[in-house]
């Protein structure tokens, strides 16, 4: 069975990332999204609630299993026996980094390969930093992240920036 990891830290997931969960599960038996942290990051919501929005958002589709990792990825990798990790490509600028990482990975787990999916038109200017800055300052992030979602992630960003 051919198992895919999509890595990422989702916070929150935007209508990006369910862009590419839904393609990249078409093209797998099984797709594993696996929420990490990115150390250079704060993240607004803890692995649980980025996890549970996640399950949210991919309500009613097959094929598809949420969780989180700490550590390394290429640990995590060699845990699910899984040989593709898949990322979403926006601009060059992700190209950069994901580039780094995917050579990083290679060096660490060489049967792991990092494809790459480049990111529908329509959400190539999305980010979960830009949903949070929007949220936070009371703007609507309705289109830019699953409807199913909105209000919590509103909600909990907005009551976050009151203090
Ligand atoms: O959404 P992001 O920021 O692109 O997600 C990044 C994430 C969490 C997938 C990445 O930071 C990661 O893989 N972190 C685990 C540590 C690791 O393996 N780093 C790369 C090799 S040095």
């Amino acid at each position: 069975m051919d198992t895919w990891v999509y890595p990422g830290s989702f916070d929150p997931i935007t209508n990006g990332h369910l862009d590419i969960i839904t393609r990249a599960s078409g093209l797998c038996s099984k797709l594993i999204v696996a929420v990490g942290n990115n150390s250079s990051k704060n993240p607004a919501f803890s692995s649980e609630e980025r996890i549970e929005l996640i399950n949210e958002a991919i309500t009613g589709m097959q094929g598809i299993e949420v969780v989180g990792f700490s550590g390394l990825l290429a640990d995590f990798m060699k845990k699910t026996g899984a040989k593709v990790a898949i990322k979403g490509l926006r601009f060059i600028s992700d190209f950069e980094y994901e580039f780094q990482m995917a050579l990083l990975n290679k060096n660490l787990v060489p049967e792991v390969e990092s494809l790459f999916m480049m990111t529908s038109a329509n959400y190539s200017y999305l980010s979960s930093l830009a949903i949070r800055d929007i949220a936070r300052n009371g703007g609507s992030i309705e289109g830019l992240v699953p409807e199913c979602i909105r209000e919590k992630v509103m909600d909990k960003l907005l009551s976050r920036s009151k203090g």
